[in-house]
């Protein structure tokens, strides 16, 4: 099938596959308090979809869209089991670079294995090193076992990426903390701005700490030059005098739906042209590749023109 463009010359190139919808951590971000005990105990609606379910619609989607990545997420997809013969059944499928977005919980015992299975990359979301901070905003212990992680994805030789939701006056004391981390183990930081979703949809504003604050807390101990942006990256980065990179996620400040070229698969096969949409739409395997191609060109219109406005999906259902 030719690749479908919207008139802003968008298409899909990577895909985003939530595996399945719930988690071991309750971040403030992602489950109202109420909500934190039901995520971590995993009751969820809709059955996720098996390993060979999951493939077939990726080898299919892949088929019509030829993608140059796909990134795994969740809810906390370390949960999910099969992952390794998942990981195997992607590159089988002709797509060589695969990446996972965790919150490290598991991550000691699973680096290895999944780096074995052919994982390239992990971003691993870490949002405080001070343990009373780090509880505060996960609602679960620890930081520590989360570095452990860490340390074992870069051991196993995964690229290792780390990411940093900051919150006002919940995590904010934690940028310098985690730069510091982040330098000594020579991964990339990125700070993220928060976003208005799920709960958050109305209320993300009070808990806003823009990039220019983040880049001026920054400031108070580093010295920094900005890199060059490369196309339809979520990050733009800096360089400090020592040599070091830390990158924002400046999904309010600056955007960058411009080339955005995510497609998302939910854990019930169902796809989703932008996390502003509240609209999925459900891929049937036993429908035609013009019913598909009609899908996705759905999907595609969903994105936003330039600027994310806000969803009540939280990331619990559909990823980063
Ligand atoms: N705003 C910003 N980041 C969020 N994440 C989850 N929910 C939100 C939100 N509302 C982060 C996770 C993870 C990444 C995929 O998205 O912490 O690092």
């Amino acid at each position: 099938m030719a690749l479908i463009n919207d008139k802003y010359g968008r298409t899909f190139r990577t895909l985003r596959v939530s595996l399945l919808q719930h988690c071991n951590l309750g971040c403030v971000y992602c489950v109202a308090g109420d909500e934190a005990l039901k995520a971590a105990n995993s009751s969820h609606e809709g059955k996720a979809l098996t390993v060979e379910e999951l493939l077939a619609v990726i080898r299919r989607l892949h088929g019509q869209l030829q993608f140059t990545r796909v990134r795994l997420t969740g809810g906390e997809p370390l949960l999910y089991s099969g992952l390794p013969a998942l990981i195997k059944g992607i590159r089988d499928a002709g797509i060589p670079d695969i990446r996972l977005t965790t919150n490290g919980f598991l991550l000691e015992r699973q680096a290895a294995p999944l780096k074995a299975a052919g994982l390239e990359a992990v971003n691993v979301s870490i949002d405080a090193i001070d343990e009373a901070v780090f509880f505060a905003m996960s609602r679960r212990h620890s930081a520590e076992r989360v570095i452990r992680g860490i340390d074992a994805a870069i051991q196993a030789g995964l690229d290792v990426k780390v990411n940093a939701v900051i919150m006002k006056g919940l995590n904010d004391s934690q940028i310098l903390p985690l730069l510091e981390f982040a330098f000594s183990r020579g991964v990339k930081l990125r700070f993220l701005e928060v976003m208005a979703m799920g709960h958050l949809h109305q209320d993300a504003g009070r808990f806003l700490v823009t990039q220019d604050e983040m880049l001026r807390i920054i400031g108070e101990r580093y010295r920094f030059e900005p890199l060059t942006r490369v196309a339809a990256a979520t990050a733009r980065y800096w360089r400090t005098d020592e040599g070091q990179v830390f990158g924002i996620i400046a999904n309010e400040s600056e955007p960058f739906c411009q080339d955005c070229d995510r497609l998302r698969l939910d854990s019930q096969g169902r796809i989703y042209g932008c996390l502003s949409s509240n609209h999925p739409i459900a891929l049937e395997l036993e429908e035609g590749e013009e019913a598909w191609a009609g899908k996705l060109a759905a999907a595609l219109e969903q994105k936003q023109p330039l600027r994310f406005t806000g969803s009540d999906l939280s990331m619990l259902s559909i990823g980063g």
